[in-house]
């Protein structure tokens, strides 16, 4: 079966005032249909760049020496005119961004992003059909209050609630893959974790594949099913998450899993776990109600 996506040999340069600055020095790596990969690595190791050639946004940029193949569901991505890969982006290929609160754009109400985003799936859907879609959506990410949440600006409700909100946008048009970089990182931890096991379960529900892009391993070994560990442009180690963990061969990828603090023992809190700290918060500032999370 075609992989949802299948990069090959990637390089990727910048020309700077100082001369050309190698960033990735020909990784490969694929993500098969509904499938979880992590890509992990230190700052600057060049995860992000790698997310940004596959939206195809750095394509367009005067400065990035692009080679290499990138494949997403069989069609050559470097072969296609900007338009049509802008086509993609939102549609079939969908990110999820590090600070919610800044990516959503403040002058427009989480409804009207909305229809932007599901316009650019169902042209010609009637405004009320697409009010009614982001009320479903918003309710997929246990949104209890959807009509008051559409009509209401980003600033004016919790990061919390943002991230739902963009894991909604993000998934609205059933995209085969989502790039999530280094998701809700800038959020409280438990309100992380929550938001986490929404994405999940949505992205399991929908056969969704998946490049989640992210430092923190204790959240990458519950969520991934296959990691690709990159350092200084270069993939250094692959393999199923569990295989990784328990018997890592990179000296690096050692290095990385005995940096990762062993206070809870890692990973996404529970909720069975009845831990009422973890809920309060939740409860109190992310408009969950303790129906939902003890559901
Ligand atoms: N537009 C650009 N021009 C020049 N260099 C760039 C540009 N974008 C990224 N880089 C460089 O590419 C390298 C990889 O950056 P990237 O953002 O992918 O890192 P990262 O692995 O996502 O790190 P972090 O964990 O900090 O987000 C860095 O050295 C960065 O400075
Ligand atoms: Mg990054």
């Amino acid at each position: 079966m075609t992989p949802t996506l299948k990069i090959d040999g990637l390089k990727l340069g910048f020309k700077t005032h100082a001369g050309m600055i190698e960033v990735l020095h020909g990784i490969s790596l694929h993500i098969r249909k509904g499938e979880r990969v992590a890509l992990v690595g230190e700052s600057g190791s060049g995860k992000s760049v790698t997310a940004r050639i596959v939206l195809g946004m750095l394509q367009q940029l005067k400065t990035a020496r692009i080679s290499g193949g990138i494949e997403f569901e069989g069609r050559d991505l470097q072969r296609m005119s900007a338009r049509e890969r802008h086509a993609l982006r939102g549609t079939s290929m969908s990110m999820i961004f590090q600070d919610p609160t800044s990516s959503l754009n403040p002058v427009y109400t989480v409804g009207a992003l909305f229809q932007e985003v599901l316009s650019r799936a169902h042209s010609g859907m009637s405004a009320g059909d697409m009010r009614k879609m982001a009320i479903e959506a918003l309710s997929d990410v246990a949104i209890g209050e959807p009509e008051r949440v559409l009509d209401s600006y980003a600033f004016q409700l919790s990061g919390g609630m943002n991230q739902r909100v963009m894991i909604a946008m993000a998934l609205a048009n059933n995209p085969s893959l989502l790039l999530a970089d280094e998701p809700g990182t800038a959020l409280d931890v438990t309100v992380q974790a929550q938001t986490l096991k929404l994405m999940s379960a949505l992205v399991e529900k929908h056969h969704t594949s998946v490049l989640f892009i992210s430092h923190n391993l204790g959240v990458v070994r519950e969520f991934a099913d296959r990691v690709y560990v990159i350092y200084k442009g270069n993939i250094v180690e692959q393999g199923p998450t569990a295989a990784l963990f328990d018997d890592p061969r990179h000296p690096y990828t050692r290095a990385l899993l005995s940096a990762v603090p062993r206070i809870t023992g890692g990973g996404i809190p529970d909720i069975d776990d009845g831990v009422a700290d973890f809920l309060a918060p939740l409860v109190a500032h992310e408009g969950f109600s303790e129906k939902e999370l003890l559901a």
